[in-house]
């Protein structure tokens, strides 16, 4: 092929790139003739859903009925061993800080000055139907911030489970143990309740977390420990 021939090849192949890359199209935000609001980015139709997010199932998702109008009774999941286990941990990491292990509502949290919530064990909660529950946590409750973030929606409801057995476990009569439990725990000794433990006064804030003048460094911050034998320099 003459070197001219070459050229030419080169210079058609080049004039055909040239117009792929200046062919009309648009560029992200950019202005366009053809719609009335001249943009290019087009509002999503109303009632788009994203995959994955149509959340239909209300009593799951919302914790109320279709119409939204009253709250779920019963616990839309199937509750297991697994399920309140699940549920346990995430209660004593998110809800415990506050609401204390036993949902007494005398948390570490609250001991410390922050607004005590209500006991679990007080007979407005104990009525309450689950889904006020499932709402107080996805959507907050007067100062309790809410933990929609934090918990998603499987697990908000075995944290609801595991309150559920908490509340039982501060209030079960015999007759709600299996028959072949009775017995077992009608033969062990009688033994008083023991008097609630007071809750501590709050403490102002800053905390002040006083320690004694004289006492030793911890091991780990001794110069000593980096040589690893302890002896003096
Ligand atoms: C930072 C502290 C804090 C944490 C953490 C917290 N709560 Fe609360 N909770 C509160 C306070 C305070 C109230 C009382 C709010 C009020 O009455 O203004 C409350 C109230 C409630 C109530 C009672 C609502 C009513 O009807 O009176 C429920 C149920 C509840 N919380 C559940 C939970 C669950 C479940 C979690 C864990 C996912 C949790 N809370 C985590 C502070 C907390």
């Amino acid at each position: 092929m003459s070197c001219l021939g070459a050229t030419l090849l080169l210079a058609a192949l080049n004039g055909c790139r040239q117009e792929m890359y200046d062919q009309p199209k648009y560029k992200p935000l950019g202005k366009s003739d053809f719609f009335p609001d001249s943009r290019n980015e087009r509002p999503l139709p109303d009632g788009t859903v994203p995959r994955g997010f149509l959340r239909a199932d209300s009593r799951f998702y919302r914790g109320t009925s279709p119409d939204g109008k009253s709250l779920v009774t019963e616990l839309p999941i199937v509750v297991t061993p697994r399920i309140l286990a699940r549920g346990r941990e995430r209660y004593d990491i998110y809800c415990a800080p506050c609401h204390d292990r036993t949902g007494g509502g005398a948390g570490m949290v609250v001991r410390r000055g922050y607004r005590p919530p209500p006991s679990f064990h007080i007979d407005r909660l104990r009525d309450a139907p689950v889904g006020h529950f499932y709402d107080v946590v996805t959507n907050g409750f007067g100062a309790m911030p809410d933990y929609a973030a934090q918990i998603d929606v499987p697990d908000r409801w075995a944290i609801v489970a595991y309150i559920r057995a908490l509340q039982l476990s501060q209030n079960a009569k015999l007759s709600d143990a299996p028959p072949e439990e009775r017995a077992r725990l009608e033969a062990l000794p009688v033994v008083p309740p023991s008097a609630p433990r007071p809750t501590p006064p709050p403490r102002p804030f800053p905390f002040s977390e006083s320690k004694p003048q004289d006492a030793p460094p911890h091991p780990a911050l001794s110069p000593h420990a980096a040589r690893g034998d302890g002896a003096p320099q």
